[in-house]
């Protein structure tokens, strides 16, 4: 089997953090939304992975490489545009063919990974198999309709009035009958190539698709909200502390928290961290909170603030505020200040294009 990872959209609900990041690599609990994918292929086996990459490409083969690090050979398939993902099947079928395939999207998480669903597909000896989950808001989603059966009849891509409530996971395994199904079918309304009707013209060419109901969490990253619940729930599933940090007699570490970095180098002062948290390299903790569902990337300074259930990226200054942050995304580099002496008292911003800044006093 093969892997192939979708990795070219652009992340627009995921703005401003996405006009310097690819939405690919934001952080969930200090670590790309991209890497559990790939983990997860790789734990079922699964070793030689395409990456469709778009925009983002640069910044994406800067952070996986060629795959050693994960134990997986890598190879980079550039998408001019995001023209669908049964596009990027077609355009990666010299990759892909001659085996079978995982397909996975890159903003996915599985809590369970795929192992168990490789096997059942390989062992059915299916065409295609989708994996569905009940979701409250289809309309957001590739909706599947099936017959009384159990087989699936109707995929309906993002539907105004779904006529069932479950959602398409963002992970698919096909074998070569789908480069039939990508040749044959037409871009839809929005000007792309649907998945969803790839899949029905497998349906209706008398193929086998077989349909996995998901047990277990699943999310799909492509909001700030969608971010920090993908956050708590990796961070929820914490097996234990790791790490150890330098703690002064006047800090607490409280549950499940995980120090990344040498041995010391999470610096502690005078400050509380109550789990499920992680803790980056280098970062320096003062005078301070951090409560459960927090991830602090590495080379962070807090001084003087609480912050919970909220999302820190490298090298982040947050310093003397009053009120506590909460459910916040916070990029790389950002500072965050209380600044009483300076004239005229007032809050000042230097904030970019798409932000949003919550005033809670
Ligand atoms: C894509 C698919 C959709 C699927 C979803 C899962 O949508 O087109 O069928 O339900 O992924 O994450 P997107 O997230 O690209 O809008």
């Amino acid at each position: 089997m093969k892997g192939l990872i979708l990795s070219g959209g652009k992340g627009t609900r995921l703005r401003p953090l996405t006009y310097t990041s690819a939405k690919q690599l934001v952080p969930v609990a200090n670590k790309p939304v991209l890497f559990y994918g790939i983990e997860s292929l790789v734990s079922a086996g699964i070793r030689e992975i395409g990456i469709v990459v778009g925009d983002t490409h640069a910044e994406i083969e800067a952070a996986v490489g060629d795959g050693s690090r994960f134990g997986a050979r890598v190879t980079y398939i550039p998408q001019d545009a995001p023209r669908g993902l049964a596009h990027a099947v077609l355009i990666a079928e010299p990759f892909l063919r001659g085996s079978r395939f995982v397909m996975y999207l890159g903003d996915n998480l599985l809590q369970r990974g795929i192992t168990a669903l490789v096997e059942e597909y390989l062992q059915l000896g299916v065409d295609c198999e989708i994996l569905l989950t009940r979701v409250p808001n289809p309309s957001s989603f590739g909706v599947a309709e099936l017959d009384a059966t159990g087989r699936v009849a109707r995929l309906v891509e993002k539907p105004k009035e779904p006529r069932s409530d479950l959602a398409l996971v963002g992970v698919y395994l096909f074998n070569e009958t789908v480069f039939d199904a990508v040749k044959a079918i037409q871009p839809s309304p929005r000007g792309e190539l649907e998945i969803t009707d790839a899949i029905q013209w497998l349906v209706d060419h008398g193929r086998s698709v077989h349909a996995h109901l998901v047990s277990g969490w699943w999310k799909d990253t492509g909001k700030a909200e969608d971010m920090l619940e993908a956050n708590r729930t990796v961070l929820d599933g914490l097996e234990d502390h790791r790490g150890t940090a330098t703690v002064d007699s006047s800090s607490r570490v409280e549950g499940k928290v995980v120090f990344e970095g040498p041995p010391g180098s999470v610096v502690l002062v005078d400050s509380v961290v109550r789990g499920p948290a992680v803790i980056g390299e280098g970062s320096r903790i003062e005078r301070s909170f951090v409560g459960p569902y927090t991830a602090i990337a590495a080379g962070c300074r807090l001084n003087r603030v609480e912050i919970e259930n909220s999302i820190v990226w490298e090298g982040s200054t947050l310093e003397d505020v009053s009120l506590r942050i909460s459910d916040s995304l916070i990029g790389r580099g950002v500072v965050i200040r209380r600044d009483p002496e300076r004239k005229p008292k007032a809050h000042r911003f230097l904030v970019g294009d798409a932000s949003e800044v919550g005033i809670g006093e």
